[in-house]
């Protein structure tokens, strides 16, 4: 009987240090919850690491696996997971980007200790451009790897080929901006030896010459993500003997060099869902073989040197939901894009970018038959004629921009139906009418509101309380005056007011200069507005102020200190131009005070503005030397 219990006890304790594999039982640690080794290993990697707020205050006692970032396997007891992340944003001092939270200071190899690590972040410190350790490349069990805007700089080391289990490789460093912070990749090859990897982002690290990396990506069998936006390629072969990218579903390629025509093996990535290659200075045609691309629900081809209008085949895009060709030459009439848009492409389509692409015709039925359509772009074109009443059946568009065309005749009823409407950009046509509290009754959610440069008036009650709370305004030449628009003092986030030429003959009301707190940018030059301007130090987000053409008058004002572009010129200001009031703005592109009655002299203070590209203090009644 005892003897049978004693075998019990035997079997028993074998099975759990044999099942369990706990080191920390069967190590005899079981206590602390943590491995030892890892837990020297992590404080030895701690020590090396700038912490100034001591972020990192729990690591102390036994039980590593409850510090702060460190996560143990619940099986082995083993460190998997280091997250030492900053979550903050972080803000930007002398160039260089902080928070209370960044850690910085050295990597140490002691971090090998961690042998079964298989997720390690260090994303968004700032390490003061070191290199990636070459050991990085020693954690075999590693799965993620994020190194992202970690302040991490140099030539990335070729070692890191050796992390055979990786699937996700994130180095975008896009959020630095010294050459200290630039990441570099010479020979790619070590990429194609990651054959677990699924998702790779080397936005922005640079590539040089000669670097194969399109070979070496050809030959991961699982990757489903590419990010190389920003990388300074300069070229793309052409042709690949077999094209391997088997479940390959996201390629970035934007913001580059390459200047060729658009590579041939693009159209046989049949899974891909989403390709943007737009910002290059590609030539030539779009592949009609774009077409066979099945599954593409968002191409960016915006901003190359293309011709040659879009394929037909693209009618067969029938999960295509964004479009974008800005920038590129289609030159053709609306008209004759009806069949490719009255394809398959038409039930899928949520916003379609067509801006400055040389289109030119009326807008076209085809067009309103794009009822999931969001976003609709095609600014700076030559289209004409009137802007059809069908635009109400798009009622799903929250952006509809038509800028810098010839629109003419009024602007239809139905375009105040869509209530959905973010954005509205009307501007630069030839459009005219009266337009009343009525038309934008509907139009809560709209933020930005451009009828700049047509024949357009706005007539509304003083007590008129707009539904929506706009971020921009632009009512260049819009009739809105002659009593200055009441209802702006609702717009209490403003950060652009641009009304020129607006009809307006009143004084300044006082609450303008409150209102415009929020804002950077603000213009009702060409009005015939009057009154004094009051100190406007404490507006700290503006840098963009035009009251020129008015009838201000009194002193000049004392300016906030961000402002580059200021224009007083053509009112009555007088006084003279004092030295603090110019120290105060480092920036300043441009400066004019012509047509005042300011008197006195220049202030040598002007000097110091290096910064400045125009200045004009003409038409005054200064007095005195130029300053040297
Ligand atoms: C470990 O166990 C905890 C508590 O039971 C659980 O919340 C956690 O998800 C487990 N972790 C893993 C990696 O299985
Ligand atoms: C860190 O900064 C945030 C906001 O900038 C502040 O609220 C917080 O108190 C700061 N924390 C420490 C530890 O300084
Ligand atoms: C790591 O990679 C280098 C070259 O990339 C190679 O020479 C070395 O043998 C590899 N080390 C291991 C442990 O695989
Ligand atoms: C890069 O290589 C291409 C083709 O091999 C060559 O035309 C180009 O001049 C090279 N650029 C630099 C900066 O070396
Ligand atoms: C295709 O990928 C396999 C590995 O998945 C690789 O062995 C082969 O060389 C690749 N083919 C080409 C042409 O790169
Ligand atoms: C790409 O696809 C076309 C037809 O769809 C085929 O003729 C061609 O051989 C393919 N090219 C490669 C490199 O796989
Ligand atoms: C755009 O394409 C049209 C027609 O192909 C051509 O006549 C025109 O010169 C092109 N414009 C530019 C800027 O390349
Ligand atoms: C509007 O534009 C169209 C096309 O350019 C033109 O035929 C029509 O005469 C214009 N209408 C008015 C009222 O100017
Ligand atoms: C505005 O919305 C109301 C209901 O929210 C609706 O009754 C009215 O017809 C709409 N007006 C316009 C012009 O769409
Ligand atoms: C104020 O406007 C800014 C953009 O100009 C926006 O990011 C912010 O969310 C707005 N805040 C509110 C409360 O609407
Ligand atoms: C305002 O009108 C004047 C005179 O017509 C013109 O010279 C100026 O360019 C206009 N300014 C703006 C911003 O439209
Ligand atoms: C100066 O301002 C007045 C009043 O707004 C305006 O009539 C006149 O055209 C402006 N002169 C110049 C040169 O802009």
């Amino acid at each position: 009987m005892a003897t049978d219990n004693v075998y019990v006890l035997f079997f028993l304790l074998a099975f759990l240090c044999i099942q369990l594999i706990k080191p920390n039982v069967c190590d005899g640690a079981l206590t602390s919850g943590c491995i030892p080794a890892e837990r020297s290993a992590l404080l030895e990697f701690k020590r090396g690491l700038k912490d100034p707020t001591n972020r990192l205050s729990s690591w102390v006692g036994e039980d590593c696996c409850k510090w702060e970032g460190v996560t143990c396997s619940n099986h082995t007891g083993h460190v998997v997971k280091l997250d030492l992340h900053n979550p903050h944003p972080l803000s930007y001092v002398g160039g260089e980007a902080y928070n209370n939270w960044t850690l910085g200071g050295e990597l140490r190899p002691s971090l090998l200790g961690l042998k079964h690590l298989k997720y390690l972040d260090l994303s968004m410190n700032n390490f003061g451009g070191i290199s990636i350790p070459e050991f990085m490349g020693s954690f075999h069990n590693l799965q993620y790897l994020i190194l992202s805007s970690a302040g991490l700089g140099g030539l990335l080391p070729h070692q890191l080929g050796n992390l055979s289990n990786l699937q996700y490789l994130d180095l975008n460093n896009d959020i630095f901006v010294a050459p200290v912070h630039e990441f570099r990749i010479g020979d790619a090859l070590w990429i194609s030896h990651l054959s677990s990897l699924k998702h790779l982002n080397l936005k922005n690290v640079k590539f040089q010459n000669g670097t194969h990396w399109l070979e070496a990506l050809n030959m991961l069998p699982s990757i489903v993500e590419i990010y190389l936006s920003d990388c300074a390629i300069q070229s793309v072969p052409l042709s690949l003997p077999h094209v391997n990218f088997t479940s390959l579903s996201v390629l970035d390629l934007s913001d580059n060099l390459i200047d060729s025509t658009i590579p041939s093996w693009l159209s046989n990535i049949s899974g891909l869902e989403y390709l943007d290659i737009s910002w290059n200075s590609l030539q030539g045609n779009i592949p009609p073989a774009f077409g066979n691309l099945a599954s593409l629900k968002s191409l960016h081809l915006d901003n190359n040197h293309l011709q040659g209008g879009i394929p037909t085949s693209f009618k067969n895009l029938c999960r295509l939901q964004n479009l974008i060709l800005s920038g590129i030459n289609i030159s053709k009439d609306l008209l004759e894009l009806d069949e490719i848009f009255s394809g398959c492409i038409k039930m899928s389509l949520e916003s379609l970018d067509l801006s400055e692409t040389n289109i030119r015709g009326q807008l076209p039925e085809w067009l309103f038959q794009l009822r999931k359509l969001k976003v609709l772009n095609l600014g700076l074109n030559l289209i004409s004629g009137p802007i059809p009443v069908s635009i109400g059946q798009l009622a799903s568009l929250q952006e509809l921009s038509l800028p810098q065309n010839q629109l003419n005749e009024t602007i239809p009823e139905s375009v105040w139906w869509l209530s959905q409407l973010v954005v509205l950009d009307l501007g630069y046509n030839n459009l005219k009418g009266v337009m009343s509290e009525a038309h934008f009754g509907n139009l809560t959610e709209l933020k930005y509101l451009s009828l700049s440069s047509n024949s357009l008036t706005l007539k509304v009650k003083s007590n008129w309380l707009p539904p929506f709370r706009l971020e921009s305004l632009r009512m260049d030449s819009c009739k809105l005056g002659p009593e200055f628009p009441a209802w702006l003092q609702s717009q209490i986030n403003i950060s652009e007011i641009v009304m020129p030429n607006a009809s307006i003959i009143d004084a300044m009301p006082d609450w303008f200069w409150s209102l415009i707190s929020t804002a950077a940018y603000v213009s009702v030059s060409g009005n015939q507005i009057s009154g004094h301007v009051p100190n406007l130090f404490h507006l700290n987000n503006l840098y963009q102020l035009d009251l020129s053409s008015n009838y201000f008058e009194g002193p000049l004002p004392y300016f906030p200190s961000r402002m580059y572009f200021l224009d007083f010129s053509n009112n009555s200001f007088s006084g003279t131009i004092s030295l603090d009031i110019i120290m105060n703005m480092p920036d300043l592109i441009y400066l004019s005070l012509s047509k005042n009655n300011l008197s006195g002299e220049i202030p040598f203070s002007v000097c110091q503005l290096q910064a400045l590209w125009v200045l004009d203090l003409s038409k005054n009644m200064l007095s005195g030397e130029i300053p040297n």
